[in-house]
């Protein structure tokens, strides 16, 4: 277990870390790869050679990113001033014939180094109390964690502790909590290491150590995935199905403050026929909170069996894979959806729902986005007719990207599709049809939408009136998505 009590001998790995340049670009370029993602281990003998020259970044990068053995002396090397036997002491190293060994693996992601669990070097195999590192669905639920200056944060299933890290950058103050220990011990020591003093670490069943608390944002990556097996603590919610997200985001009701935020990263299953959103939507019932429910993927059963079944060696896999067709299939499950609920807490007047889906990640912090669409939502709940929608003055929310596949037919191009995109943050995409980008245009925050349509019409040469459903209509949705934003005039 990592032992975080140490607090000079964790400052020291901090420095050693930063003056090697592990904690930064330069280990990345040196190995040619994330640092701290879990490599092919095939891929070993070429990772070795990139990193041949005799330095002390090299020596860091085979222990914590590639979980190699090194010489002793070569460890002493690149350790300096610190003694190997303090980075025993740690837990983070074991010295074994001539040789110093990894017991763990340091990941370098989102400005953070991270310890984290690696898996058996030999056989592959996880322990059910393994700690994760940084992986896609933790950099998902990062990006779509709306971030405000100051209040409390509840980090629920922390884990190795990332997403209450990054929470600990902007919230006043952190709660992380977490059933397993071993996943505190790692959560403890790496807000050691990275010199975070704003977070508190709690045992314990999903909102039990913090009964009676309410925070003013709540994130979870908790173990979603519906499994017919329950002995990994970071993959199996516990019974069948997707009962671990809907406790998650029921309980948000009595831990959410007024007007906070919470993203719950969910899995959970179709029947077949049913709305895809239907499920998520009950969760939410009586929690006094809008949500807004998206959905990255949806996967056949088999394919999803896959993607949690087969390791890197594939050992076990064929049985693993029938055993869970097998449950599906008893269950009568016909499809599995991956995504996300973004929620706010609303208890003045009717609570909204809405679905979209999300066809990729976002690729920076969407928090200004997704604080737009709850806005932009709200909005066009309270606007009622058609009238007040025509008398509003909008704008175009951020940097618009419009992406064109234009054909040659007979020689002459033409625009097959289009697509509107915000550059800051979330990959909605809305089609766009010349008339949707002329609006677009028009919408400059200074002319009300009655004159947007009106010029529209005298440049189309038509009638103002017939042009402004289908107008109003686009509108509706470019400010749902957060493209067109309210001024206030
Ligand atoms: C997928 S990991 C997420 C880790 C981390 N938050 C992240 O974003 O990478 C899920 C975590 O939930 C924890 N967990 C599982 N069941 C739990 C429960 N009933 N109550 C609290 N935490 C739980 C697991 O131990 C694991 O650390």
């Amino acid at each position: 277990m990592l032992d975080s009590s140490r607090e000079d001998t964790v400052a020291s790995l901090r420095s050693l870390l930063d003056a090697t340049g592990y904690a930064g670009p330069r280990a990345r370029e040196a190995l040619g790869a994330p640092i701290g993602s879990e490599h092919r281990p095939a891929d070993l003998p070429l990772y070795l050679r990139r990193l041949a020259a005799p330095r002390p970044l090299h020596t860091l990068i085979k222990l914590f990113a590639l979980h190699a053995a090194v010489p002793e002396a070569e460890a002493r090397g690149a350790f300096g001033p610190l003694p190997i036997e303090d980075l025993a002491a740690l837990g983070l190293v074991e010295r074994t014939e001539g040789e110093v060994r990894p017991l763990v693996a340091l990941a370098v992601a989102e400005g953070l180094v991270l310890a984290r669990d690696r898996p058996d070097p030999v056989t592959f195999a996880v322990h059910p109390d393994h700690v994760l590192g940084v992986g896609p669905p933790a950099l998902l639920l990062s990006q779509l964690t709306v971030r405000r200056a100051g209040g409390r944060v509840l980090d629920l299933g922390c884990g190795g502790g990332v997403q209450a890290l990054l929470a600990a950058r902007h919230a006043e103050s952190v709660v992380g909590t977490d059933l397993n220990p071993r996943a505190l011990a790692f959560a403890r020591f790496n807000a050691r290491l990275n010199g975070v003093r704003n977070v508190e670490w709690r045992e314990g069943d999903l909102y039990g150590p913090v009964a009676g608390e309410r925070f003013d944002l709540v994130v979870s990556n908790p173990p979603y995935v519906v499994s017919p097996e329950s002995w990994l603590l970071f993959r199996d919610g516990g019974g069948s199905g997707d009962g671990i997200c809907a406790r998650i985001v029921s309980g948000l009701g009595s831990h959410l403050a007024e007007g906070g935020f919470s993203t719950v990263l969910a899995n959970w299953a179709l029947g077949g026929g049913e709305d895809w959103s239907l499920r998520p939507r009950r969760w939410v019932e009586g929690t006094g909170c809008d949500a807004w429910i998206l959905r990255s993927e949806t996967q056949d059963p088999l394919t999803y069996a896959a993607v949690w079944t087969r390791g890197p060696e594939a050992v076990g896999y064929d049985d693993a894979l029938e055993r869970w067709r097998a449950h599906y299939e008893a269950l009568g499950i016909r499809s599995l959806v991956m995504g996300a609920l973004v929620l706010r807490r609303r208890t003045a007047g009717p609570n909204w729902v809405r679905a979209d889906e999300l066809p990729a990640p976002p690729d920076r912090d969407a928090s200004a986005a997704l604080l737009r669409v709850f806005a932009g939502e709200d909005r066009l709940r309270t606007l009622g007719t058609d009238a007040v929608l025509l008398d509003e003055v909008l704008r175009v929310a951020g940097p618009l990207r419009l992406r064109q596949t234009v054909a040659f037919r007979d020689g002459t191009p033409e625009v097959q599709e289009a697509e509107l995109s915000l550059a800051d943050g979330l990959p909605l995409r809305g089609g766009a049809d010349g008339g949707t980008i002329r609006l677009v245009q028009l919408c400059d925050g200074r002319r009300r939408l009655r004159e947007v349509v009106a010029e529209m019409a005298r440049s189309a040469g038509t009638d103002a009136g017939a042009l402004t459903g289908p107008t109003l209509t686009v509108a509706r949705r470019l400010m749902a998505l957060g493209f067109l934003e309210p001024t206030d005039h």
